[in-house]
């Protein structure tokens, strides 16, 4: 008979208990994208409802932003970093394929919790706050740190008219730890494999350095978006998913407050909550005219520029709902810290 393994079981319940941010301190109006890809701030405004964004200076680095908003999630959870035994990092532009810039985060903050990056871009965080809320359930862990990173301008071609205005960078973070009662719902998540090419790294690092035969391109491989499938598919597929999420929960919309959906384009926003029939008392985020589509960031910048506004407050119920490259989505509703 195999020997019996020991069991352990965590929390009855998980729930954020705090989030930070770090938004770069350089913003770029629409008015210094323009030149480059032949545009107009009046076409930028139209078509995303993007007013500026911030760009990363050199000091400002994926290891840096992270840091400095995972500090403000720690801190405003009540908590020490030595209390944090896992990190989860979810980023798309951190250039070292190894090792994880989780561990040199957690490392940096003071702890030797696990600590590993995922890869499901602009929707990385909200996976993340999944993989964080079973993790303290099942005992795994017992207080996880969240983080969702972006320094975009890193793999972008500032040249390139479908991507170069759209994309930020900055960092958002949040601690998941235990609970009495249930905090983050069900998590409704899913991917379309079929439309694997829509939003991609160009070329892989093969064929950058290319062989003796066949030299590569040499240069950066960026990123490549054919935004209007992705526009149609977001505004449409991804409102069922929003419900979806909240019937999961059990939540109704007279019950829910607070709307955070990835900002992508703030039509695709209004699209969303025209078609999941938010009422006028949802308070919805729309930090993507200031802060521009930061990828794996945005669902937490956007929580947190609500939060430290008054629009969330504690105790507010509030959806969460992320997609991109992949395509990837995950969406689950939680209590506002
Ligand atoms: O975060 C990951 C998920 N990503 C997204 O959710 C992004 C979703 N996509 C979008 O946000 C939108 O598709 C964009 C904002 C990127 C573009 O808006 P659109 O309404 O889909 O525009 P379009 O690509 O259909 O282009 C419309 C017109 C075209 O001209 P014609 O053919 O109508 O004459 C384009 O050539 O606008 C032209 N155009 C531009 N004009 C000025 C395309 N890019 C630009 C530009 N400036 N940068």
């Amino acid at each position: 008979m195999a020997a019996q393994i020991a069991s352990v079981t965590g929390a009855p319940h998980a729930r954020v208990l705090g989030v930070g941010a770090y938004r770069p301190e350089r913003i770029v109006p629409n008015a210094d994208v323009i030149e480059a890809i032949d545009s107009s701030d009046e076409w930028i405004q139209q078509r995303s409802g993007i007013k500026s964004r911030r760009w990363a200076g050199p000091e400002e680095s994926v290891q840096m932003m992270s840091v400095a908003a995972s500090r403000l999630a720690i801190e405003r959870s009540g908590l020490d970093a030595a209390d944090i035994d896992c990190v989860v990092v979810a980023t798309v532009s951190h250039l070292l394929q190894t090792p994880a810039v989780a561990t040199a985060i957690a490392h940096e903050l003071g702890t030797h919790a696990a600590a590993f990056d995922i890869s499901a871009a602009c929707s990385g965080f909200c996976h993340g706050i999944s993989l964080a809320s079973d993790f303290v359930r099942a005992g795994s862990a017992r207080h996880v740190l969240v983080i969702g990173v972006e320094r975009m301008t890193d793999i972008l071609d500032l040249s390139d008219r479908g991507t170069a205005f759209i994309f930020g960078d900055g960092a958002g973070a949040a601690v998941v730890g235990p609970s009495d009662t249930p905090g983050i719902g069900p998590v409704v998540w899913g991917s379309d494999g079929e439309q694997f090419d829509l939003i991609r790294q160009r070329e892989d690092w093969r064929d950058v350095v290319g062989t003796a035969d066949s030299p590569g391109s040499g240069v950066m491989p960026h990123l490549v978006m054919e935004g209007n499938p992705v526009f149609r598919w977001a505004s449409f597929a991804m409102a069922k998913i929003g419900t979806q999420a909240l019937d999961k929960a059990g939540i109704t919309l007279d019950d829910l407050d607070v709307f955070v959906p990835h900002q992508a384009n703030m039509r695709i926003i209004d699209a969303m909550a025209r078609s999941m029939k938010l009422p006028a008392h949802v308070r919805i985020a729309r930090d993507v005219a200031e802060q521009g589509n930061t990828s794996a960031a945005s669902v937490p910048l956007a929580l947190e520029r609500m939060m430290t506004e008054g629009d969330a407050r504690s105790g507010d119920t509030a959806l969460l709902i992320a997609f991109g490259a992949g395509l990837s989505y995950a969406a689950q509703v939680i209590t506002v810290p």
